[in-house]
């Protein structure tokens, strides 16, 4: 036994009790102590049943992810498994909290399962660019059928218990202390002379069409491919014996374990978890928050306005007059119905909501109580400076005064008040009550208290937040600006829109970068444009194209024509010929002979900008570490998770290869493919960007 299992004897029962917070995760002691608890069970004179529960939060959370990409030891939990259903005795698992992957397993391989009914079992093996490895693949769909198992196991969504039952994964659903709850049951399973039931001993489920299930899995995995993967496990589990499934499951397991996607879906597993948790604020207490004021009802405010409410804050949003007030209160209702539709909220909270947690006025003068000010008013200097002067009059002493800016200067937006330590950035997402990411923007004076109390909100929002230092576009946007170049001069080159967006959408992306300008309004970059003109480098190359689409009033999906056409009530939109003209006409204009480009090459360079600039931000102190910018990209750009951002991209292709293409690519335009030095400095030394992010 080891210390990570606890023995104990009640009556006929052993129980054999998880100890390993915080979530029982199966390391490689608590599977010998689970060997070990088995046969010490086994050789125990007078048991008959064995109860597996777990202590503390959870049953079990599955395999221990930090053992992955370590040479596995002994035992291995498919042979655990294996040993818990062949037992002669009667082995139950009562499971409360979470039972995910090989916690799921270990208890598909008990004879019977009760759970709490707040319980939530799964394989999320897929979010690890894995599947089940300890028979989930071959337990399962013998249990409830392929069908639910290919749902359960290719989706990888938590099940709670009451769906559980339903579809035959657990026995039996009840409340009350798990280990109680288990005995009571164990006992009365003896009384009635139940027997052992392994499922391995249960007939195999009937066949479905494997090829058009495997399909549509990969389809819907935008390139994933351990969901598609499982399909074939399951598959095995109908064709073959079960110890023929349980080895090609086991196959399928280790070859997935050897991929770039497991290591970029574990990259950000991990750095999910790793990018809020910021040593400069250990100790150091938020502000509290339960009063929030937004400035603005625009698209921002009023998504804004929405996370803030759905967060359980009272909301007071001041607009410009009643007319855009009232627009602004329509924006939050629509808002606030989708997340009613959807189940998110019940009616009663969605009227208390509406009513009277949100306050809407025109009078600055309503913010006297705010804990906290949002302000998302149009992106411009002179008006935000002096929504900043009216705030710093009204606002009580350790108010927090936050702009949501996309570019501008948080240092000079600070200046305008009394109190630059209380000033912030918090750079929402459209739409900001569904986008997960929030750029905590820390400005030159900001105080470490103000820093913890926007991380806070951010907890309490549900949202990934990133810390940010002040540049223009902070972090992503500042990214997004510099690949998208890259892109725009492939066009200039030869490319079309349309085949860079798809190449994009080849390599995982949710939508190419066009797509992504025409949604979000092509109005924003022809601004942009305008605003850098004045300071731009006579060497830098920026296509008119764009321009002359916005000054026809083509702002995108907004006026039904950008990039792509767009019909009503049609998802997506088709090519907009006129595009292709104005970028011909501008060729010709700019004597440039186009060349062709491969999918191959455009996803190359695009990255290659993409990571390059990433690296700058990093090595600028923009970003903390390298983790930090691949959760921005993850979160707030549509990056596929499988590859875990554009550094774990970087380190997955290698630097010495990147940095190679840079220099390649600086050839033909030294000013746009300037290295950055720490790329340069990694390299050198031998070193990766996954090197920084252990570094801390
Ligand atoms: N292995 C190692 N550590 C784990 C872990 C695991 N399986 N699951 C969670 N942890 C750690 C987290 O990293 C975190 O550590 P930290 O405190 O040092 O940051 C801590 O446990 C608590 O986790 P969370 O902060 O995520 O706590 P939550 O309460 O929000 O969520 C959870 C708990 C739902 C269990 C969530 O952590 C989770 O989804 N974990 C992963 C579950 C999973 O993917 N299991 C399958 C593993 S693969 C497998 O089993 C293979 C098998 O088929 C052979
Ligand atoms: P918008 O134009 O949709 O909304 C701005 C709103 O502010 C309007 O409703 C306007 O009436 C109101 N307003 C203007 N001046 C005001 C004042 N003095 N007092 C009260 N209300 C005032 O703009 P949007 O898109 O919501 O952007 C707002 C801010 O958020 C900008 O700084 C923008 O850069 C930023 N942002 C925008 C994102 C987007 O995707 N649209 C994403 C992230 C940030």
């Amino acid at each position: 036994m080891t210390d990570k299992i606890a023995y104990e004897r009640h009556g006929d029962i052993a129980v054999l009790l998880l100890q390993n917070p915080p979530v029982n995760a199966l390391s490689q002691e608590v599977r010998s102590g689970l060997m070990a608890g088995m046969d010490r069970a086994e050789a125990d004179t007078g048991v008959k049943a064995v109860l597996i529960v777990g202590d503390g939060r959870a049953f079990i959370a599955g395999a221990d992810i930090k053992e992955f990409g370590k040479t596995p030891l002994a035992p291995h939990l498919p042979d655990v498994c294996n040993l818990i259903e062949a037992s002669p005795l009667l082995v139950v698992a009562s499971m409360h909290g979470v039972s995910l992957g090989g916690g799921l397993e270990v208890a598909l391989s008990a004879h019977y399962r009760i759970a709490q009914p707040e319980a939530r079992v799964g394989l999320p093996e897929v979010h690890l660019g894995l599947i089940p490895g300890a028979g989930g693949t071959q337990r399962l769909p013998r249990i409830t059928g392929v069908l639910a198992a290919i749902d359960m196991i290719t989706s990888g969504r938590h099940v709670k218990a009451p769906e559980a039952l339903s579809i035959g994964a657990i026995d039996k659903v009840a409340a009350g202390d798990p280990q109680a709850v288990g005995l009571d049951y164990a006992n009365a399973l003896l009384a009635q002379g139940a027997h052992r039931r392994p499922v391995s001993e249960m007939p195999a489920p009937e066949a479905i069409d494997w090829d058009e299930a495997y399909d549509a899995v990969l389809k819907k995995g935008r390139g994933q491919i351990s969901p598609a993967q499982a399909v074939r496990a399951v598959q095995a589990s109908v064709e073959m014996p079960f110890a023929e499934g349980l080895k090609a499951e086991r196959q399928m397991f280790r070859e997935l374990m050897q991929t770039d996607q497991r290591q970029g879906m574990i990259h950000a597993f991990f750095s999910e978890r790793a990018v809020s948790n910021l040593p400069e604020l250990k100790g150091i207490a938020p502000r509290p928050v339960e009063a929030v004021g937004v400035i603005g009802g625009g698209t921002m405010g009023a998504g804004i306005a929405t996370a803030a409410l759905l967060a359980g804050l009272r909301v007071t949003l001041i607009e410009r007059d009643e007319a855009a007030a009232e627009a602004a209160k329509a924006r939050i209702a629509g808002n606030l119905a989708g997340a009613l539709k959807r189940g998110k909220i019940t009616q009663e909270t969605h009227d208390e909501m509406l009513g009277s947690a949100l306050t809407m006025a025109t009078d600055y003068g309503a913010l006297k109580e705010a804990d906290l000010v949002i302000e998302a008013v149009f992106e411009d200097m002179e008006v935000k400076k002096s929504v900043f002067r009216q705030l710093d009059e009204i606002c009580k002493p350790g108010a927090v005064l936050a702009t949501n800016t996309s570019y501008l200067d948080v240092n000079e937006i600070a200046s305008s008040t009394s109190r630059p330590g209380d000033v912030i950035g918090l750079h929402f997402f459209s739409p900001a009550h569904v986008m997960k990411l929030l750029e905590v923007v820390v400005a030159d004076q900001t105080s470490p208290e103000v820093v913890a109390t926007g991380f806070a909100l951010g907890k309490r929002m549900g949202k990934v937040s990133v810390r940010a230092g002040v540049c223009d576009g902070f972090i992503g946007n500042r990214i997004l600006s510099t690949y998208r170049t890259a892109a725009d001069h492939m066009i200039l080159d030869g490319a079309t829109p349309f085949q860079i967006d798809a190449a994009l959408t080849g390599f995982g992306f949710a939508m190419g970068p066009y797509a992504v300008a025409d949604l979000a309004g092509l109005d924003i970059g022809w601004a942009m444009r305008k605003r850098l003109a004045p300071t731009r480098d006579a060497r830098e190359r920026v296509g008119r194209y764009p321009d002359k689409l916005c000054e026809a009033g083509h702002f995108g999906q907004k006026t039904g024509k950008g990039f792509y056409i767009y019909e009503k009530g049609k998802r997506g939109g088709v090519p907009n010929p006129e595009v292709m003209t104005l970028i011909e006409a501008e060729r010709a204009e700019r004597g440039i002979t186009p060349r062709g480009f491969t999918d191959e090459e455009i996803v190359r360079r695009y990255m290659a900008a993409m990571a390059n600039e990433a690296a700058k931000v990093v090595g600028e102190g923009i970003a903390r570490r390298p983790l930090d910018v691949d959760m921005v990209l993850l979160f707030g750009y549509g990056f596929p998770r499988y590859w875990g951002g554009p550094l774990k991209w970087a380190d997955l292709v290698g630097l010495p290869a990147l940095l190679s293409d840079i220099e390649h690519y600086a050839q033909e335009d030294d000013y746009f493919w300037q290295l950055a030095p720490l790329l340069q400095e990694l390299v050198d030394e031998g070193r990766n960007f996954d090197d920084l992010n252990k570094e801390g």
